[in-house]
């Protein structure tokens, strides 16, 4: 949600920043902005509407900007219409002080009221103007840089990763967090600034993590951090195993295919990190046996594909592990007072870790006394960083907004705690806990079989492009991969589709089923697959058109125009099987229809926003 980036070296900074940003691009884009400052501390500006090649474009690659040190920001619109006066960098009067924000200004009304009785003017519709000039408001009080940034931080409410140029201070970042990510670094000649590692891998793996409330200071190749009270702090470095190669397409033509066929490999990962001498093995959680027994209920939060994830882990531990399982939309979560004995694990999902409502939702259950265990990708983000213990799952850099590889990583992530509380609680005798750990191991070739049978994907989803709308259906596992399959497919093609537990359709959405009305059933749960053949029968009837993902060996309805058969697997797994025919669906469907599939309309990746 909005993506910062900060530069300060020997080099031109304009081509860095605009670098930069296009890492960065997949958190926002509906406008972008660069503030370069030249020795001498004269601050130039430049913004445009839309996608980054505008920006790109405008300032040929960064070639009209002079000077070694500045700013940039990719946004995705909160307070105001995406236009070039709503773009960041955003300024004082007379440019002397220019700031990027990614975050939320919740009390920006009355500071702006504020400090129009204080004879400021604003000229944007954004909370950040307001931020801005609060912080030069301070610095005119003050005179110093970093008492301004402590007071803004004392009277904003609200998030903000803040990045501030100031002209008094040529080739010098100031910057502040609160709840918005920041990731920092120095190379002893330049230093980085950054919403998300991606955008620095080329230049360092070596990175900071400031916290809530932290100052950072980047001023010849050197970072100096400090807490509000002004006092010096030491911030640990934090080191990246990701690679540059991983962020970039490798020959695909879009991030999302990529990280598609990157899924056998990320499967592969997971468990080996996780399975050693044939047992999995979580000491690097601090996840205790004794601990594992003693939860008596699990509650899951999560996101959009992640909160899919959780309800697909519902069923699985449920199975395996006989406790149970209680799933919340993140945003829901922490707003219902929930009963509490104590006793529950909570697990938060999130690939970036930075989710506001995921990580609202972690924080009320640590305030209420629980334990949190957060299945997370991104090394060191804010839900790694507070959770009491982190399963870090290993899908490396994940840069299409529609997310895959991540969604898949975290589904093994769940099949692993499943088997591990069941080991736990001694439900499995050893021959069947082997079997599960080996149908696991079998998944990335099963995977690659599926990855070959994308011509025929491709071809039916050629076939669907004037759909307008779309239901996709199962029962029990099937219906959680359902509700994944019907978002992926709304993201990114923009056809209005629908996720329903195949036996609830006739309680009303089956009145909206009519000629052509796309019904994709998913069948790999042998017990619950005639049921839902009968359901897709029943839409037929109706004159549905209806397409299948479905195990080998599966009866299918005859009327099917189209089957995508998967190899079998044992059922609690079968998720990571069915949901890839479903991607692959959505993906070719948006490109026949000529969408920008890594980046969907009013969409960002990290929603840092409530
Ligand atoms: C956004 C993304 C989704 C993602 C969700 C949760 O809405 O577009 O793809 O599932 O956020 O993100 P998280 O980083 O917490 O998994």
């Amino acid at each position: 949600m909005c993506g910062i980036v900060g530069y300060t070296g020997k080099k031109q900074a304009a081509p860095i920043l605009l670098e930069g940003l296009t890492k960065l691009e997949y958190r926002g884009y509906d406008s972008a902005g660069v503030a370069v400052s030249d020795a001498y501390g004269r601050i130039e500006i430049a913004k445009a509407q839309g996608k980054l090649d505008v920006l790109k474009e405008k300032i040929d690659g960064g070639k009209t900007m002079h000077g070694a040190c500045g700013i940039g920001h990719t946004r995705w619109a909160t307070h105001g219409v995406p236009n070039e006066t709503n773009a960041h960098p955003h300024c004082n009067d007379d440019s002397t002080i220019v700031a990027v924000h990614n975050g939320i200004i919740e009390n920006y009304a009355e500071l702006k009221a504020k400090l129009i009785r204080r004879g400021y003017q604003f000229y944007s519709q954004t909370d950040t103007e307001v931020a801005t000039k609060l912080v030069d408001y301070y610095y005119k009080k003050h005179g110093e840089p970093l008492k301004a940034i402590a007071e803004f931080s004392l009277r904003v409410r609200g998030s903000y990763a803040l990045a501030v140029l100031f002209s008094d201070y040529p080739e010098e970042i100031y910057a502040i967090r609160k709840d918005s990510p920041m990731v920092i670094a120095a190379t002893g000649k330049e230093c980085f600034l950054a919403s998300d590692v991606p955008a620095l891998l080329k230049y360092t793996k070596n990175v900071y993590y400031i916290e809530n409330d932290q100052i950072a200071h980047l001023k010849n190749g050197q970072t100096s951090f400090y807490n509000i009270d002004g006092d010096p702090v030491e911030i640990p470095l934090t080191h990246i195993t990701w690679d540059a190669q991983a962020a970039e397409k490798d020959g695909y033509e879009h991030y999302m295919l990529k990280e598609i066929h990157e899924q056998p490999r990320v499967i592969k990962d997971t468990l080996g990190y996780f399975i050693q001498n044939g047992k999995i093995d979580f000491s690097e959680l601090n996840l205790t046996d004794a601990y594992l027994k003693s939860v008596n209920k699990i509650i899951i939060a999560g996101c959009g594909s992640a909160y899919h994830v959780g309800v697909a882990m519902q069923y699985v531990i449920e199975d395996l592990a006989r406790i149970p399982v209680r799933v919340e939309l993140a945003s829901e979560f922490r707003y219902r007072s929930f009963i509490s004995d104590g006793k529950e694990l909570v697990i938060i999902i999130s690939q970036s870790g930075e989710t506001a409502d995921s990580i609202a939702a972690l924080r009320e259950a640590k305030s209420r006394g629980l334990k949190t265990l957060a299945i997370v990708n991104v090394v060191g983000s804010t839900i790694a960083r507070e959770a009491d213990f982190v399963f870090y799952t290993k899908a490396g850099p994940e840069i299409s907004v529609a997310t895959t590889k991540a969604y898949s990583a975290q589904l093994v992530a769940g099949y692993l705690i499943a088997l591990k509380f069941a080991e736990a609680h001694s439900l499995l005798s050893d021959g069947q806990y082997r079997e599960l750990l080996s149908e696991l191991c079998l998944l990335p070739e099963k995977i690659k079989t599926i990855l070959e049978k994308d011509t025929a994907i491709q071809q039916f989803a050629f076939h669907c492009m004037d759909k307008k709308n779309a239901f996709f259906i199962g029962r029990g596992l099937d219906y959680a991969v359902s509700m994944e399959g019907s978002l992926k497919l709304k993201e990114i093609s923009y056809i209005h589709s629908e996720a329903y537990a195949a036996g609830e359709l006739k309680h009303g959405a089956i009145s909206l089923i009519e000629d052509g009305t796309l019904v994709f059933g998913i069948l790999t749960q042998d017990e619950l697959a005639e049921k839902t053949v009968s359901n897709l029968e029943e839409t037929k009837s109706r004159k549905a058109q209806l397409a299948v993902v479905a195990f080998e060996g599966t009866e299918v309805p005859k009327s099917c125009e189209c089957v995508f058969y998967v190899p079998r697997t044992d059922a609690r797994f079968a998720a990571s099987l069915s949901v890839i025919p479903l991607q692959l669906y959505a993906y070719y469907l948006s490109v026949s229809k000529g969408n920008n599939v890594d980046k969907p309309r009013n969409l960002a990746k990290s929603v840092t926003v409530e």
